[in-house]
């Protein structure tokens, strides 16, 4: 298995990735995701990037999950055992924080993706260590009451960045309102895998990683990268060269992608085995090629494209009785991930959009099952979650889209969404 428990370059439990395949390049979808090009490459340092990095306290991880286990092993020798998760959620937070030694409890997050407050508060009793907030696709949650209440109950406040790690306007590291905060940078940029935290309290203390990962998923991880670069370029015959060579390498051996571990799967759906947590994502160091790409990235262009093409989809894409727009303001200086919607049907619509050349993936589709277990105890919280689980779209809204192929996506998304209300 991979390190990241997952196929390389897929945004593991995503669906919508799938443009590049096991035996080589696939070309006919529009990448959901941001992936590598041969610019990214050749680009030189960025200054005002590496201003940011470096000015802000950042420690770096394999991956977000990496980095909430790192912190929470942090409070090891506290005697409370309980983790604050939100009910709507990204199952590698939960089993993050099981592998840490806690236990998850969970609160509740309404229909606008807006933390219930009044449930947060009354949960935080004397067995909570820690409680992890998310600002879903970008958007920052309102953490005001919080902040106070967890540092008067002795909590560790963290803010999981993990869906973008900066803002713009001007350029500044995410995360500077809890205790600490976590990133993942694969969902901004088109880096493989990579995470990193942001330590606001000085009383944290964190055992940096420095494991190196096996020199075998180092290759899978380049060779990921390679296919993305492959696959963007204009150059036709070396992708069908390379297609050629994959197919006879793989009809010889094993392929370089290794079957995910089924005995580490049991009992959970191949789906959430994605979202796993591995001891190596905690003790390994950020992968060197991703920290390059990070060095080499323009956040400011990649902030401009993405909000410009946010605000393309905001002015395009029609609210219907089935589809609702999560945030229909854009702030200056969010650098969004995608632009959310809830939709009706969703499982029945999603394949069919993306069949029409709508670059989407889903988030949060499947929920940790410890969660599922409190549907008798707190059935509001539950059903509220699984509600959004089940209608929550992302449309992709990343650098390498331009502006009027989000127009044309969002024509699209909008003949389609009317024709079926
Ligand atoms: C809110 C949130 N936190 C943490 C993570 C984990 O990040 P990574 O996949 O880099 O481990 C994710 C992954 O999607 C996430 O959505």
């Amino acid at each position: 298995m991979s390190l990241d428990g997952s196929t390389p370059h897929a945004l593991s439990g995503e669906t919508g990735e799938h443009h590049l395949g096991t035996s080589g390049i696939q070309h006919h979808l529009v990448p959901a995701h941001t992936t590598l090009r041969f610019q990214d490459l050749y680009r030189q340092q960025n200054n005002a990037t590496i201003r940011l990095l470096n000015e802000s306290g950042l420690l770096y991880t394999y991956n977000g999950r990496g980095a909430i286990w790192q912190l929470l092993l942090s409070l090891k020798n506290s005697t409370r055992k309980t983790v604050l998760i939100p009910a709507f959620h990204c199952p590698s937070m939960v089993f993050a924080a099981i592998d840490a030694g806690f236990s998850p409890a969970y609160y509740g997050i309404d229909d606008n993706l807006e933390i219930d407050h009044e449930d947060l508060l009354a949960k935080l009793d004397r067995h909570v260590a820690a409680v992890l907030t998310v600002n879903y696709f970008g958007f920052p949650a309102d953490l005001e009451c919080l902040k106070s209440a967890c540092k008067d109950a002795g909590i560790m406040l963290i803010e999981d960045c993990a869906h973008s790690f900066y803002y713009a306007n001007p350029l500044r590291l995410a995360g500077e309102r809890g205790d600490a905060a976590v990133f993942s940078f694969r969902k901004t940029l088109p880096c493989g895998t990579g995470g990193g935290m942001r330590i606001n309290n000085p009383s944290i203390h964190i055992d940096i990683p420095e494991a190196r990962r096996p020199l075998s998923e180092s290759l899978q991880n380049l060779k990921g990268l390679g296919e993305e670069v492959l696959a963007n370029s204009r150059y036709e015959h070396l992708k069908r060269a390379y297609d050629r060579i994959e197919g006879i390498r793989t009809s010889f051996g094993k392929s370089a992608y290794e079957e995910p571990d089924k005995s580490a799967t049991q009992g959970t759906s191949e789906y959430l085995s994605s979202y796993r947590f591995h001891k190596s994502h905690g003790i390994t160091r950020i992968p060197w090629s991703t920290q390059q790409l990070l060095n080499r990235a323009c956040l400011e262009d990649i902030s401009k494209q993405r909000q410009a093409n946010y605000r393309t989809a905001s002015e395009i894409i029609q609210e219907t009785s089935g589809l609702k727009v999560l945030f229909s303001q854009l702030p200056k200086h969010v650098v969004p991930w995608c632009f959310p919607v809830l939709m009706d049907s969703r499982s029945n619509i999603d394949h069919k959009l993306r069949v029409r050349g709508v670059p989407l993936f889903t988030h949060g589709e499947t929920l940790h099952p410890s969660l599922l277990e409190l549907a008798t105890t707190e059935p509001d919280m539950v059903a509220r979650a699984r509600n959004i689980s089940e209608r929550i779209l992302c449309f992709s809204i990343h650098q390498n889209l331009s502006e009027s192929e989000v127009s044309a996506y969002c024509a699209t998304v909008n003949s389609f969404n009317v024709a079926s209300s």
